[in-house]
């Protein structure tokens, strides 16, 4: 059992993409720390397992006691009302950031999402130094997300990645998957540099998989070391759809970008002026 990474903190770690880190990293870690507010299941003998919400400052902090590194995933990973967006993923991630900042935790790692640049066009690629043009309320959650994390950085010396994750799926079956699809096996390559680029300040990257129609700019990625290995085009004959045109001009979030789509989200007693 290797120990590279030293202690690591997983929040959100019975997620999707939680617990596929856990399985990944467990083998580099000194000790693992399954932090999620729904209960995780020890694995092995380094494995710490905490119950808690994001909304407990002291707990997140306790939790993080020890910690070389973060990996913060813990959240709402999609549209939902603002208000649950802000006190999930923001306030959650400012606890994170809080709590790693007095427990002097050495890297961060900010679960982002491609939903921040939504309202790009197909045709265009872009990076992460393009202005943010979030897709919904939730993208509107990961800018502020790496706004603080980029304070942090800047006011407070910490060293943190955000990594605007595509589509974390075992196989593309949308026609969008085949430009956003992050395979399991990139999505931990990227997480595991995310922990492992050395002299990091703040950095960016679109953590996507390296696809035939990928429409990011993935440089930034490759500045922290990791260069994806997976195309979703091998599997593109088996996605309907796939060999019909593309208008550049359409939206990259797809349906993500509709008005309907974060609408349903809006309480129909809310004030309008
Ligand atoms: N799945 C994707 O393709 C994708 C794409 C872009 C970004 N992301 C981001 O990656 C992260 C993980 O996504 P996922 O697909 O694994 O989501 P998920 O819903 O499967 O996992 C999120 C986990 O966070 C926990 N959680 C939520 N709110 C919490 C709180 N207040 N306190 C403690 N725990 C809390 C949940 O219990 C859950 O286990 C999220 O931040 C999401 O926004 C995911």
């Amino acid at each position: 059992m290797g120990s590279r990474l030293g202690t690591v903190v997983v929040t959100g770690a019975a997620g999707r993409i939680g617990s596929a880190v856990c399985r990944h990293l467990r083998d580099e870690v000194r000790r693992l720390v399954l932090v999620d507010r729904v209960p995780t299941q020890p694995q092995s003998s380094t494995d710490l397992t905490i119950q808690l919400d994001l909304a407990d400052a002291e707990a997140v902090t306790a939790a993080l006691e020890g910690a070389d590194a973060v990996v913060h995933l813990a959240g709402l990973p999609d549209e939902a009302p603002l208000a649950d967006l802000l006190e999930s993923n923001v306030l959650g991630t400012y606890h994170v950031l809080e709590a790693a900042r007095r427990q002097r935790v050495g890297r961060v790692v900010l679960a982002s999402s491609n939903r921040v640049t939504g309202f790009y066009p197909v045709g265009q690629v872009v990076g992460p130094d393009e202005p943010v043009r979030p897709d919904g309320f939730y993208g509107v959650s990961k800018v502020a997300v790496e706004a603080l994390g980029r304070l942090y950085a800047d006011k407070f010396g910490l060293s943190v990645v955000c990594l605007r994750i595509g589509s974390w799926e075992d196989e593309p079956d949308q026609v969008r998957y085949l430009a956003t699809w992050l395979s399991p096996r990139d999505g931990i390559g990227f997480v595991r540099a995310a922990l492992t680029a050395p002299d990091v300040h703040f950095a960016t990257a679109y953590a996507v998989s390296a696809n035939t129609r990928a429409f990011w700019d993935t440089t930034a990625g490759a500045q922290l070391g990791y260069l994806p290995v997976d195309d979703a085009e091998v599997f593109a004959d088996g996605v309907p759809g796939s060999r019909d045109p593309v208008d550049p001009a359409a939206r990259q979030g797809g349906a993500f970008t509709d008005a309907a789509y974060s609408l349903r989200h809006v309480r129909a007693d809310e004030p309008s002026w």
